[in-house]
């Protein structure tokens, strides 16, 4: 497959996955990195090309304003992958993949499946820059071209994921909010689909979509056409997303975002306390 500017997903949630490849491009340059991710600028290169000077430049200033508070969770999801990978986690699913290159720079042991889930275009535009680049897993990485409010549970199956070994399940932006209906419904899936000890973080999201940021991210994915019906699933305050997943079947710790991020050196604290993350391990 060859990759050209025709296949850069410009618009749409898809689009989404190159601002956090703009975060972790910067984030690799630093010399106090909190980790490398090599293949982020061949993304943010290849990207670039598809679209328009000034619209690429609201895509920086977007990515921008989003950065410390994303950097620093992409090191935490890094730490929560390696911690199930040292317990002899042997299948690792990415729901809502994006740009994610963690079967190419966690280097997970052979035996590994590293299953993506994302939108068929997203990997349209991936498959080509990782190829050009000579990009090699380290694992069995399962590309699923999928869309999570359809079936997908079919497809990752078929694609040799086991139901009697135990997984880790990682949503990074994706789902949004547990209180959407959709997202329960990915969340039932892969509960049914998870053997004991499997592992899976929900965020504990506070966040305003009226704010600067959420209102340009709208409009960019809605491709600045009709921007107020671009959608952004934003948390319910009221649901409780530990009760809930207690009562599916599964073990639940909150730790609040400040405690996770406070060794990471960064300014990247949280006014409320509430935000963080549910760690939880099936029953
Ligand atoms: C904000 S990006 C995050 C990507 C990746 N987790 C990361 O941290 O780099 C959200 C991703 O979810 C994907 N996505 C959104 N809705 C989806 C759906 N219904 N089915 C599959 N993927 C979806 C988008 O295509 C995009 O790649």
């Amino acid at each position: 497959m060859t990759e050209t500017a025709s296949n850069v997903p410009v618009e749409g949630v898809a689009m989404t996955a190159i601002g956090v490849a703009v975060i972790r491009a910067r984030e690799t340059e630093r010399a106090d990195r909190l980790y490398d991710d090599p293949l982020a600028r061949a993304f943010v290169d290849a990207a670039r090309k598809g679209f328009a000077a000034e619209r690429w430049a609201r895509v920086l200033a977007v990515a921008d304003q989003f950065y410390e508070g994303r950097t620093v969770g992409v090191r935490l999801v890094d730490d929560r992958i390696g911690t199930a990978l040292d317990a002899g986690i042997r299948q690792i699913v990415l729901l809502g993949a994006g740009l994610d290159t963690r079967a190419f720079r966690m280097g997970p042991p052979p035996e590994t499946g590293v299953f993506e889930i994302d939108l068929p275009e997203l990997f349209a535009f991936k498959e080509p820059v990782l190829d050009r680049a000579g990009a090699v897993p380290t694992c069995q990485r399962r590309v699923i071209g999928a869309d999570l409010r359809q079936d997908w549970r079919n497809a990752l199956l078929s694609s040799g994921f086991r139901t009697d070994l135990p997984a880790c399940w990682v949503d990074e932006g994706t789902l949004g909010s547990l209180a959407q209906e959709w997202s329960q419904r990915v969340v039932v899936t892969l509960t049914e689909l998870s053997s004991p000890g499997s592992l899976f973080g929900a965020a504990r999201l506070i966040a305003d979509p009226d704010s600067t940021p959420y209102r340009e991210l709208r409009r960019l994915m809605a491709g600045d056409a009709a921007a107020d019906a671009t959608r952004i699933d934003m948390p319910d305050p009221d649901f409780d997303v530990e009760q809930w997943l207690t009562g599916l079947g599964w073990n639940t710790e909150f730790r609040s975002w400040n405690d996770m991020v406070a060794p990471l050196g960064r300014p990247a604290t949280h006014p409320d306390p509430r935000v963080g993350a549910i760690a939880a391990m099936r029953r």
